[in-house]
């Protein structure tokens, strides 16, 4: 049979997993990024933990019929080059070449957030569907946009970098990660809404929030929903600049679903209450009629599941 290796590059986490031609999850191997140690480190990690989940020489590697990697940052997508990522330390990297070299198998590299939502059309809450838009909520916000069953890449990589809209008014924008300002994930990231909470502490608001010790993204969406006005005020934000920025996705590519996954989409219908109130709002008649708002299905298992699929369906 024909394996596949899907890898999922996070800043602190490598994960890579060994998948069958049905896109089904065998079993995965995890082991620190060491992002500190730079970037050839990082690679000769990717190589030896693909190494420790399949050895090499073993008949199920010779069955391996490549190796997919999913990262978070811009990149060139054909050229197979990591531009420029905000948690990692690549800058004009070219990753594919250097692995393939690696690992003497054929590799591929996406953006992790449009992977996501490959793995999530593929076997998850996306089935079926295809004209769908998917946001992934964590350190950073990811995007993946899905038109006609195919993903959109773009000129340059850059579609569906949906966490890099600029949607924050001037007045109250702060700068991205990426350089610009105002960008949806300055707002709607666990990092944002982290920095919004910080921040009200430090302001002396009246909030339940100081007198937690290292605040999470959980902490204020629990703050919220034990009622702590400040923490609900700081996820009506979030979720706001989310549903604004799907209302023109939705003018835009008029996907007939939007998928919501990562570790902040946890917090479940209390977030996902408010983000369709702001799409409902700001979207006209047309755009959003059947259009729905969905939990993601896959969970952690997103990332290495899609890496594996860019040779399965890509
Ligand atoms: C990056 C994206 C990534 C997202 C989620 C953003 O900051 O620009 O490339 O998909 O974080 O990891
Ligand atoms: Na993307
Ligand atoms: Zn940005």
């Amino acid at each position: 049979q024909s394996l596949y290796v899907g890898v999922d590059l996070g800043g602190t986490t490598i994960k890579i997993g060994l998948c069958n031609h049905l896109g089904e999850l065998l079993r995965t191997y995890e082991g620190p990024t060491e992002t500190e140690l730079g970037t050839d480190r990082i690679l000769d990690n990717i190589a030896a933990y693909v190494h420790s989940l399949v050895p090499p020489g073993t008949p199920e590697w010779e069955q391996v019929h490549g190796i997919g990697i999913g990262i978070a940052g811009f990149l060139d997508i054909p050229g197979g080059i990591i531009k420029f990522s905000a948690n990692l330390p690549f800058r004009q990297v070219p990753v594919r070449h250097i692995m393939e070299e690696k690992l003497g198998k054929p590799v591929k590299i996406n953006n992790d957030a449009n992977v996501a939502a490959l793995g999530e059309v593929w076997g998850g809450a996306g089935r079926g569907v295809h004209n769908c838009v998917c946001y992934t909520l964590g350190t950073g916000v990811g995007g993946g946009i899905i038109v006609n069953g195919r993903l959109i890449e773009g000129f340059n990589g850059m579609a569906g970098e949906l966490g890099h809209i600029s949607i924050v008014p001037d007045l109250e924008a702060i700068q991205c990660g990426c350089g610009q300002m105002g960008c949806l994930e300055t707002v709607s990231s666990a990092t944002g809404i982290i920095r919004m909470a910080n921040d009200a502490v430090a302001r002396g608001d009246r909030t339940s929030l100081s007198l937690v010790d290292k605040i999470m993204a959980k902490d204020v969406f629990d703050a919220a929903k034990a009622g702590d006005e400040v923490s609900q005020r700081i996820v009506a934000r979030a979720a706001f600049y989310l549903g604004k920025s799907m209302a023109a996705l939705a003018v835009i590519v008029n996907p007939q679903r939007f998928i919501i996954g990562g570790g902040v989409s946890k917090a479940g219908e209390y977030l996902f209450e408010q983000i369709r109130e702001t799409f409902e709002k700001f979207s006209t008649d047309s755009a959003k009629e059947g259009v729905d708002i969905v939990p993601a299905e896959l969970g952690n298992n997103a990332g290495v599941v899609g890496a594996a699929g860019l040779f399965l369906y890509a």
